[in-house]
């Protein structure tokens, strides 16, 4: 509890262990906002035509890896009460909080400062509920009992949020020519993960990261974020900052997408960054396979002329994979370095 960044009262310095090494540090760099992030609006016109969708969805998935949407069906009030609910969760008294935190990762739903603090060589200014959420009836009893209205709305919000993933994957799996329900049938999309991160107000964002940069392991992200920015992503070597639309949900291609896309969907890296006067929350709900799932460039794709199309990564096991992916610490090996195939 003590290690939360939150429960140190009125810190006017960042501590020591909290400033990111200089080649790392977003600094004083005014980072441009990232206007060119494509923006998928379904209402109207491109919702009824599902081939210019799916064109636009794999062109963002291909060029950026991450796209904005908007007029998702998703309710505005249920957008708008999950962030309240989770804001209210963080500002609970110090023994609530308390009662939820736990180091151990093995614990389903627990609050913590970081997955490895202990060992980690920076410390990063956030904290995060981390738990799954599907099946629901399995998970449920295990997430917090306050505020009290925190189950039914996290619980509404995360079913809205597997159906629209799963429609989302529905039509990259067209996109890919996979066979109808690819995604669906399979234990690739068997599990939900829901990371609730707060970043506490900073007194030097420069020097400080929320979250540094990482891709996300799994295959498709769908982030709520509140109206305040913090969001980078990196792009042809640059730090470009995405527009915060607290009724959109930002999408992102995770790293076991571009396994199975044989690279041609991109889990493009990203990071969070503080800001000096308000928090800032943010909901990331992933979608990834279950344990035992065989991951790999899926077949289809490299059949045709695999002398032109060779597989780019060896296949494994999912479990072998998160074992080593470490996003928490500053790896000195990508987590998918060790599966390219060297030609
Ligand atoms: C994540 C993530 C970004 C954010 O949780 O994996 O990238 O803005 N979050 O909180
Ligand atoms: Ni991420």
């Amino acid at each position: 509890m003590e290690k939360l960044i939150s429960s140190r009262s009125n810190l006017q310095l960042v501590p020591e262990s909290y400033v990111i090494p200089p080649e790392s540090r977003p600094g004083n760099a005014k980072v441009p906002l990232f206007e060119t992030i494509p923006v998928i609006d379904i209402a109207g016109e491109l919702g009824s035509d599902r081939a210019q969708l799916v064109k636009q969805i794999m062109q963002a998935c291909q060029d950026f890896g991450f796209f904005q949407l908007i007029n998702h069906g998703v309710s505005k009030k249920l957008m708008h009460d999950v962030l309240e609910v989770v804001n209210e969760l963080f500002e609970l008294p110090a023994k609530d909080k308390e009662s939820i935190c736990s180091e151990d990762p093995k614990q389903s739903c627990r609050l913590y400062a970081s997955i490895d603090y202990d060992r980690e060589k920076v410390h990063y200014w956030r904290e995060t509920l981390r738990h799954p959420c599907h099946p629901l009836e399995e998970h449920v009893q295990f997430w917090p009992e306050k505020p009290a209205r925190y189950r039914k709305v996290v619980g509404s919000y995360s079913a809205e949020v597997m159906k629209l993933s799963l429609w989302l994957l529905d039509l990259i799996c067209e996109g890919l020519g996979f066979e109808a329900g690819y995604f669906e049938d399979h234990e690739l999309t068997q599990n939900q993960l829901m990371y609730i991160n707060h970043y506490p107000p900073c007194p030097d964002p420069s020097l400080t990261l929320g979250l540094p940069k990482h891709s996300d392991p799994n295959l498709l992200t769908l982030l709520l974020q509140e109206k305040v920015s913090g969001l980078q992503i990196l792009k042809d070597g640059e730090w470009l900052g995405v527009e915060p639309n607290p009724n959109a949900f930002v999408v992102n291609v995770g790293l076991t997408l571009q396994i199975i896309s044989n690279g041609k969907l991109l889990g493009a890296e990203h990071r969070a960054v503080t800001q000096k006067n308000v928090a800032r929350t943010s909901i990331a709900t992933f979608i990834y396979p279950s344990e035992n799932c065989h991951i790999g460039p899926e077949k289809s794709l490299l059949s045709e002329c695999s002398s032109t199309t060779p597989p780019l990564y060896r296949g494994f096991a999912y479990k072998d994979y998160l074992s080593s992916y470490v996003a928490d610490t500053n790896e000195s090996v990508p987590p998918l370095e060790r599966y390219k195939i060297q030609y």
